[in-house]
């Protein structure tokens, strides 16, 4: 993970690469660093802690440079220390490096350079890269770099300055993203372009072992072995909308409030009342391709697998096409099978999850053809697929899924009933689906609507370290995903489970101080998830309902119950995750854990 700045240019380098970090904080925010060169001297300093610790002991030294390169860090070798923080050096203290990415064999790399006389400072992983082109340098910086890069293995993306050459930055990228981004007489180097699009919106994307030198004048890419190669910049057309909490005391809130509009944006001119069917226009398959699809693989992680796991419902019952939703971090060492007619659907947010990316490298090669879902155009999941459907939710900042997440059910809701409408669904039935999905926005609303009840509740169930999600088919994922949140930002221990097995071992943990919230906008399992709570109750454990206007059974059984507007099963997952969330945030808000920003985590998670 990490988030890699960098800028060469006649304005402030150092201002504009904190500015340019505060972007990145979404990829990791446990420690921070900045290097430039100020009269012919490296000069750098490093923090533990967010953007803004090392902004405010920066803004004391008064440094003037227009070149610097800057570093946010998920700490993955080493703890975050200060001396861990990016950049690296080599012994010298000549030569700084930035990295994202992961360098696998970098214990062989340390010990061949220590058995040479290098030593190490630091415990991470990126400093082989620094003490490695340090050493590897005679005079050629650009020619050092080109000849570090086949001695790492792994993935990442580098950005890199020397001493000696102090109008130069040097990148490279191997699997991991890097974007360079083309001002008038200034350049910039980041994870991600949206960091650079106040200022330029042409970028140049390094692909795998390429490498690039940037001046003021330009960027000249090169090939694994130093031939120049030719790369065209592209145009980058979406918004440098600056995002701000407004009067929200956080993201996550105002991105939860935020979700009538934002079902109301996925679901935008993406469907026919009149055929009862789904219009995608991302969907770059000829009807014919679609009609012989067969089988579905679905690649995901965390709360976008959830959101696979709730489609898998969808498309069998409604399509009738098998469907397996796979663990991106799992599936691809199974040496997957890919029949004919496979359709592979990878499910990321922000497009750049390491896992889900390379998962579906290995299904695109097998020859499978992949439809993306994803909120950040411009990402590399959305540029590498051969369509994209995206949420367009807008930027989620708060690490936890919220928005995106209900858009993502919306997206996947609207594939199903297109699969559907061409092989079992009537044009009837198509049109009532198309109906409950346009109540649903203002379902949400009075769903939000009860926010005040809901935080008395999180506040009566905070101090409760240990919780059960149960749910039943639909509601499984959803009490997987409301688990998940709770997880995350309240730093909670709950176990999202199908209510079903809890008779088969889980349910020997229940007792008076480990309470289940249960969910219940199932109607086919409706009368079983019933019984599954009585179970609990029998054995002491508090029950937190989550249940559809109108059932009355559940008053006799949950000692608490939160209605939501009744709909259809299969959209019932949305009104209950709003529950879920407004549930999480109230819980993790009465714990005063970092809700925006929780610890441990990234939004971006660009490791493997
Ligand atoms: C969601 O709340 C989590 N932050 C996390 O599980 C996330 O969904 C996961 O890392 C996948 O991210 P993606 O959707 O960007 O691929």
């Amino acid at each position: 993970m990490c988030g890699i700045f960098g800028y060469l240019g006649e304005q402030d380098a150092v201002s504009l690469v904190l500015e340019g970090l505060k972007k990145l904080e979404y990829r990791g925010y446990d420690s921070a660093g900045v290097a430039l060169i100020q009269n012919g001297e490296l000069l750098s300093h490093k923090e533990v802690g967010k953007v803004s610790v090392l902004d405010a002991k920066i803004a004391e030294k008064g440094w003037k440079s227009g070149l610097a390169i800057a570093h946010t860090r998920w700490a993955t070798h080493g703890k975050p220390t200060q001396i861990n923080a990016h950049p690296q050096f080599d012994t010298a203290s000549r030569c700084a490096v930035v990295h994202n990415g992961i360098i696998e064999n970098h214990e062989a790399v340390r010990r061949l350079l220590q058995k040479r006389g290098v030593s190490f400072q630091s415990d991470t992983d990126t400093e082989v890269i620094s003490q490695l082109i340090g050493f590897l340098n005679k005079g050629n910086f650009l020619r050092a770099v080109q000849r570090a890069l086949p001695l790492l293995q792994g993935a990442f993306a580098i950005a890199v300055i020397h001493q000696d050459a102090p109008e130069e930055i040097i990148c490279a990228a191997k699997e991991s993203p890097l974007a360079i981004g083309v001002g008038e007489g200034e350049m910039f180097v980041a994870s991600d372009a949206q960091a650079f699009l106040k200022y330029t919106r042409q970028a140049i994307y390094l692909h795998s072992s390429e490498l690039a030198l940037i001046t003021k004048k330009g960027v000249q890419a090169f090939n694994a072995r130093l031939a120049p190669i030719e790369k065209e910049s592209e145009n980058l057309d979406h918004d440098a909308e600056e995002v701000t909490k407004g009067a929200y005391q956080h993201y996550m809130l105002k991105e939860i409030y935020e979700q009538p509009q934002t079902l109301q944006n996925a679901l935008l001119s993406r469907f026919s009342e009149e055929y009862g069917s789904a219009i995608l226009d991302g969907l770059k398959l000829s009807e014919e391709e679609l009609f012989k699809i067969k089988r579905i693989v679905i690649l995901a992680c965390g709360t976008s697998l959830h959101a696979g796991l709730t489609a898998t419902y969808l498309f069998e019952e409604k399509a009738r096409i098998p469907v397996e939703v796979e663990i991106s971090s799992e599936f691809r060492y199974k040496n997957p099978i890919v029949q004919e007619n496979t359709l592979a659907i990878a499910i990321s947010q922000s497009g750049e999850t390491a896992d889900t990316l390379a998962a579906m490298r290995e299904l695109k090669e097998k020859g499978a053809k992949i439809v993306g879902i994803c909120n950040v155009q411009g990402s590399t999941l959305a540029r590498e697929v051969d369509s994209c459907l995206f949420l367009r939710a807008g930027p989620e900042i708060c690490v936890a899924a919220t928005k995106t997440y209900t858009s993502q059910l919306i997206v996947l809701t609207l594939l199903s009933l297109r699969f559907a409408r061409m092989h079992t669904m009537s044009q009837q039935e198509g049109k009532h689906l198309i109906k409950a999905l346009q109540a649903l926005p203002s379902q949400v609303k009075s769903i939000l609507s009860q926010a005040d009840k809901i935080e008395r509740i999180a506040k009566k169930y905070a101090h409760y370290d240990n919780f059960f999600f149960l749910g039943r088919r639909y509601m499984y994922p959803t009490a997987l995903e409301g688990a998940l949140k709770l997880k995350e930002i309240a730093y909670i221990n709950a176990n999202g489970y199908p209510a079903g097995e809890m008779k088969h071992g889980p349910i020997a943990l229940i007792h008076e101080n480990c309470p289940t919230v249960a969910y219940c906008g199932d109607s086919v399992t409706y009368p079983k998830i019933l019984s599954n709570l009585m179970e609990i109750k029998a054995r002491s454990g508090k029950v937190l309902a989550i249940a559809p206007e109108g059932s009355k059974e559940i008053q006799g059984i949950a000692d608490d119950v939160i209605y939501v507007p009744k709909t259809l099963d299969e959209l019932s997952p949305i009104p209950a995750t709003i529950v879920s969330q407004l549930l999480a945030y109230y819980i993790a808000k009465e714990r005063g854990t970092e809700i925006d920003q929780p610890r441990n985590l990234a939004k971006s998670v660009t490791v493997e």
